[in-house]
C-alpha cells in the first residue's frame, strides 16, 4: 500500500495505525531520505534544492516500491516524473488522503521541518491546488480524512478486503 496525500493530510499517523494493525512494516519515505542522504530534509532542500531532494525521494522509493511495506509518501513525491511513474504502475494501492486545504494548512503551519510549508498560504494553497489532480490520477481510492482518524482507518481496512 502507498498512501499519497498533501502535507498534514495524516499519512504518517495513518500508515502507523495500519501497520500496526495488519502487522506490516511501515516506511515513512522522509525519514529514510534523510537516513539515506545523512541529513535533514530542510539542509538537503537547502544545499541541493527541491529537485535535489526529489532525486533522494525517487531513489528511497524505487527502492521501498519492491517491498510488501506500507510506504508513506511525502507530499510532493507525485510531482516528480519518475517517482510519478512508479505510483502510477505499482500494482501495490494507492489510497489518497485528503481533507479541506484549510484543514491541512493549520496542521503545517509554522512547521519548520517542511520547507515547502513556510512560504506564504498564498503559494501553499497554489502548490496543493496544483497537487489535486495529480494525487486523482494515480489513486485507487481518495478519502476526505476530515471525519476522523477512526474512519479513515475503517475505509482502508474495508478497502482492502
Ligand atoms: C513535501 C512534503 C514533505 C516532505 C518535503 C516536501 C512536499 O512530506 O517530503 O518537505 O513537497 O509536499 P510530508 O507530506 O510528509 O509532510
Amino acid at each position: 500500500m502507498i498512501l499519497i496525500g498533501f502535507m498534514g493530510s495524516g499519512k504518517t499517523t495513518v500508515a502507523n495505525v495500519l501497520g500496526e494493525r495488519l502487522k506490516r512494516k511501515v516506511v515513512e519515505m522522509d525519514e529514510e531520505i534523510a537516513q539515506y542522504a545523512g541529513r535533514s530534509i530542510p539542509q538537503i532542500f537547502n544545499e541541493e534544492g527541491e529537485n535535489g531532494f526529489r532525486k533522494y525521494e525517487y531513489e528511497v522509493l524505487k527502492d521501498f516500491s519492491h517491498t510488501d511495506a506500507i510506504i508513506s509518501t511525502g507530499g510532493g513525491a507525485v510531482t516528480f516524473d519518475d517517482s510519478f511513474k512508479i505510483i502510477k504502475a505499482t500494482d501495490k494501492k494507492v489510497i489518497f488522503l485528503n481533507a479541506d486545504f484549510e484543514l491541512l494548512y493549520s496542521r503545517i503551519s509554522g512547521d519548520s521541518s517542511r520547507p515547502l510549508a513556510g512560504q506564504p498560504v498564498e503559494e501553499v494553497k497554489r502548490l496543493y491546488n496544483s497537487r489535486i489532480s495529480i494525487y486523482r490520477d494515480c489513486c485507487d481510492l481518495e478519502i476526505d480524512t476530515s471525519p476522523g482518524l477512526e474512519e479513515t482507518i475503517q475505509k482502508i481496512v474495508d478497502f482492502m478486503e
